[in-house]
């Protein structure tokens, strides 16, 4: 990829695309050139054939995302502060519907639109020392980037509205304690761990993969009669793969199975 930014870095290997927010003096917050770079970097990803799955941090050893830039949001009315809400959301929400497994390796704090860009991954893995909350209320304002919508979805109702009322912060232990993080890693061991991980994801079937991430998107936002349409006709599509045929002659030849995503 030859895109070039100037608060983010995107780095691809093995398969897999790291996605960095580098604004690291200012706890790597969300300015609306971030956003925008974000979504250009989402956008290349998508059609990017060597990224089979993507992991999005933070640079330093203090943040994964602090949040909207305060400073940017501290100006808007009410007319910028919908487009505001509305870019960040396109943004979180292309990646949401990504047909690559996207995991957000949260490196320290995710406060306010980092965690809303967390909750938007598919997975979330965290170093022991991250931080996570919803802080807007404490300045007068509401999640803006789909705090309000994913939070709930993920931890439950109850769970996520004592975080979006009072604005305070949980450590990473109660964040897996109440599945908002898949796994809990010492700090040095989180990139490792992540891409590990990742690997054994994107090892699998890539259509699969994207059919398996179609189904359970839709099945958020639809009736479970049509849901369970989709995914009856995602299953029997995949009967029409080269993936399917491989990996199960594969499995009965008793030697892991080499997709190549047709
Ligand atoms: N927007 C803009 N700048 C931010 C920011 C944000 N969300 N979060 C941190 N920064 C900036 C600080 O202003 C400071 O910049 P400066 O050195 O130019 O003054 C720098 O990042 C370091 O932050 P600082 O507050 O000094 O670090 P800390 O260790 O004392 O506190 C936090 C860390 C995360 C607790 C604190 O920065 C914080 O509460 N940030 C805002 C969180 C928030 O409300 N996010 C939701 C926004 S909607």
């Amino acid at each position: 990829m030859s895109e070039s930014y100037e608060y983010i870095t995107v780095a691809t290997a093995e398969g897999i695309a790291v996605v960095t927010i580098n604004r690291p003096d200012k706890l790597n917050a969300l300015n609306a050139a971030t956003v925008a770079e974000l979504g250009g970097a989402f956008h290349a990803i998508a059609e990017d054939d060597e990224a089979r799955g993507v992991l999005v941090t933070g640079s330093g050893a203090k943040a994964f995302v602090a949040g909207a830039d305060i400073a940017e949001l501290a100006t808007m009315n009410s007319i910028s502060g919908v487009r505001v809400s509305r870019d960040g959301q396109e943004v979180f929400r292309f990646l949401e519907r990504m047909r690559k497994p996207v995991m957000a390796v949260v490196n320290g704090f995710a406060l306010g639109g980092g965690l809303e860009l967390a909750l938007a991954c598919h997975l979330r893995i965290a170093s022991s020392n991250a931080r996570f909350g919803l802080p807007e209320v404490k300045l007068g304002i509401i999640p803006g980037y789909g705090g309000t919508i994913r939070l709930p979805r993920i931890v439950g109702r109850g769970r996520a509205l004592e975080l979006i009322l009072t604005g305070e912060m949980i450590d990473a232990a109660e964040a897996y304690r109440i599945g908002l993080v898949n796994r809990v890693v010492e700090p040095d061991a989180l990139m490792d761990a992540a891409k590990a991980l990742m690997g054994r994801i994107v090892a699998n079937g890539p259509i699969a993969l994207a059919l398996a991430l179609e189904s359970v998107d839709h099945g958020e936002t639809t009736g479970t009669d049509d849901a369970l349409l989709l995914e009856s006709n995602l299953f029997g599509l995949l009967a029409s793969t080269d993936d399917m045929r491989e990996g199960m002659t594969a499995f009965i030849e008793k030697r892991p199975a080499r997709f190549a995503g047709r």
